[in-house]
């Protein structure tokens, strides 16, 4: 367990002075990775954690970056939380049963997964990022590759082919998307999707996705619209990705009133999200999907 006070970092070291903080000045789509590492660094300062990332809440302590909490923040960051803690658990499950594997980590942000998880020596982990924000993840998180691990750190848009051409197609992939695909425009996701399926022998792909009347109504959420981001990419039906590419098979599809942990969200996100559960369009608002290729 982690507790914290003003001016204090999760592990009781002291947070440094405003002076020395890191400056941030990102917009749009890179800024939102700061909304999601603030829930993670606001979730390691309660008594009783959902994901427990003490690398969070150091990591804000270190940036000079300051946003008043907007409306519906909480419930939002409990969402947030609570996917984080899905994705680490279905990347658990697939180094489990193949512990000869490469991680694809796109769109990786400040999360601290490579760091949270345990992973052995023949897994091959790759974070990826654009490259402002791989920057700033290499002054602040620290390297699993300086203590031995198969790690690299790629700086790159995840829609450009050539990245993937420096991953070695040797093993069973995993590719972590968590707060990436709905930033895509319709042929990016296919492109990317069919990259992957075409390079890579097997195995699973994850991502959260909003339905299309989300995307319609993203103007309605507060913490991802004040940073100017715009989503471009939404499925309510999982068997429609199926079409992009023909080695692609839906495993899981989960919606968010269905996302385990749900059962601690604050009593008004959980009534919310009980009445999406019946409104057509509402019940495939949020969905966390899983796929084998
Ligand atoms: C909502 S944040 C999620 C970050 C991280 N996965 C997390 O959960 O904290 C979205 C992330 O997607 C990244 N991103 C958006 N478009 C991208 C692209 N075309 N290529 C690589 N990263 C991208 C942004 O830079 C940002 O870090």
């Amino acid at each position: 367990m982690t507790s914290t006070t003003a001016g204090t970092s999760a592990d009781g070291r002291a947070a440094p002075p405003p002076s020395s903080k890191t400056k941030v000045a990102l917009r749009g789509v890179s800024e939102t990775m700061l909304i999601t590492l603030r829930a993670r660094a606001d979730d390691a300062r309660q008594p009783d954690p959902v994901l427990r990332d003490t690398w969070a809440a150091d990591i804000l302590d270190q940036l000079d970056y300051s946003r008043p909490p907007t409306l519906g923040e909480k419930a939002f960051f409990a969402t947030v939380l609570s996917r984080a803690r899905l994705f680490d658990s279905w990347t658990a499950e697939f180094l489990n049963a193949h512990p000869e594997a490469t991680v694809l980590h796109l769109a990786c942000g400040l999360d601290s997964r490579a760091l949270r998880l345990a992973w052995g020596p023949r897994v091959r982990w790759i974070d990826i990022d654009m490259p402002e924000v791989v920057a700033l993840r290499q002054k602040l998180l620290p390297d699993p590759a300086a203590s031995g691990s198969d790690y690299r750190l790629v700086a790159t848009s995840v829609t450009e082919a050539s990245w993937l051409e420096d991953v070695p197609a040797d093993r069973p992939t995993i590719v972590v998307m968590e707060g990436l695909l709905p930033y895509l425009k319709e042929a990016e996701v296919r492109q990317l999707l069919e990259r992957i399926c075409e390079r890579f022998p097997s195995g699973q792909i994850m991502f959260d996705i909003v339905g299309a009347t989300f995307l319609r109504l993203q103007a309605l959420n507060r913490p991802i619209a004040k940073t100017g981001a715009l989503m471009h990419f939404a499925l309510d039906d999982g068997h429609d990705l199926e079409m992009m590419h023909p080695k692609l098979r839906v495993k899981d599809v989960l919606r968010i009133w269905q996302i385990p942990g749900r059962e601690k969200f604050p009593w008004n996100l959980r009534l919310l999200l009980w009445v999406f559960s019946w409104l057509p369009g509402f019940r495939t608002t949020n969905s966390y999907m899983r796929y084998e290729f």
